[in-house]
């Protein structure tokens, strides 16, 4: 079962790091400029990047010429993130580890704040969302990407499938994940209107996950997150084997020949401090 307790613990991403970097960032990459398109991010502006991993957001954002402060509690992605900006000789984002519920940063400080893919793991979104606010200056700007339901994350959904067809007992318990509230547009809008935001709005918005091959795909949907990673290195040989042919199979059986490709969709809540 997938446990999205180890989701809090970063050490957990920081041995997810490189893979994340090397494999979902560019990914994740493009629903971060959606968010930077629908909130405007001009040079100069000084920007917060909460939950910013390998750099999705923070690193675009410093390319459009802002003034960047990329946190993540996982300094392992802290680190990677940093030699990032420092080989693309970005000198305009600092990077320091932090927890998004408890930002170390003076109040009004930020003409826009994002969290891709990030606050939703949050065991506390309220927090989440009132430090986003904090940070930012009177008619500032915020923007939070989430996922949308699992059913819309076409490749989580394929290895669910998988994971029925082949290892049933295993799949049966499956948790649903803990942002499941904000996967309902209303209920995005409500958190973030309580967090200390107006003018707020949901966008929905989706790209494709593209592979050449299919054991490539099950190799992306079980590294990108520490959840099922842990669950996938609790099987035994055999099991992983298994899932992993009744994922081949069942991908191949939609898809003939590939490329292989997988719509994820993502909400985007967008508001004004
Ligand atoms: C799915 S990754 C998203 C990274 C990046 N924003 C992107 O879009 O590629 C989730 C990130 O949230 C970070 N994270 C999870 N809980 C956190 C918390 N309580 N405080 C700060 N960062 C957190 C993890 O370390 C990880 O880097």
């Amino acid at each position: 079962m997938a446990d999205y307790n180890v989701e809090q613990i970063p050490a957990g991403w920081d041995e997810a790091a490189r893979f994340y970097d090397q494999h979902v960032a560019s990914f994740t990459a493009k629903f971060a400029r959606d968010a930077m398109d629908l909130v405007g991010v001009s040079p100069g502006a000084r920007v917060i990047d909460v939950a910013a991993g390998s750099g999705a957001l923070a690193i675009g954002a410093a390319q459009r010429g802002a003034t960047v402060l990329a946190t993540d509690f996982s300094r392992g992605m802290v680190e990677l993130l940093h030699d990032k900006a420092r080989a693309l000789g970005l000198d305009n984002l600092a990077v320091r580890v932090m927890d998004g519920q408890a930002l170390e940063v003076a109040d009004a400080t930020f003409e826009r704040a994002f969290s891709v893919l990030g606050l939703m793991f949050f065991p506390d979104r309220q927090k989440g969302f009132a430090e986003l606010s904090r940070v930012l200056v009177p008619g500032g700007k915020a923007a939070v990407v989430t996922w949308s339901k699992p059913d819309k994350m076409r490749v989580l959904g394929a290895f669910q499938n998988a994971l029925w067809r082949a290892l049933p007992d295993l799949a049966l318990p499956l948790r649903p994940p803990p942002w499941l509230p904000l996967t309902e547009p209303e209920a995005f809008k409500k958190e973030m209107r309580e967090g200390g935001f107006s003018h707020v709005r949901v966008h929905t918005v989706a790209h494709v996950l593209v592979f050449d091959d299919p054991r490539t795909a099950f190799e992306w949907v079980t590294g990108a997150t520490p959840a099922l990673n842990a669950m996938i290195g609790t099987l035994e040989e055999s099991d992983l084997a298994s899932l992993r042919q009744a994922f081949v199979e069942d991908v191949c059986e939609a898809q003939g020949s590939g490329p292989f490709g997988f719509e994820a969709e993502a909400h985007i809540a967008v508001g004004r401090r």
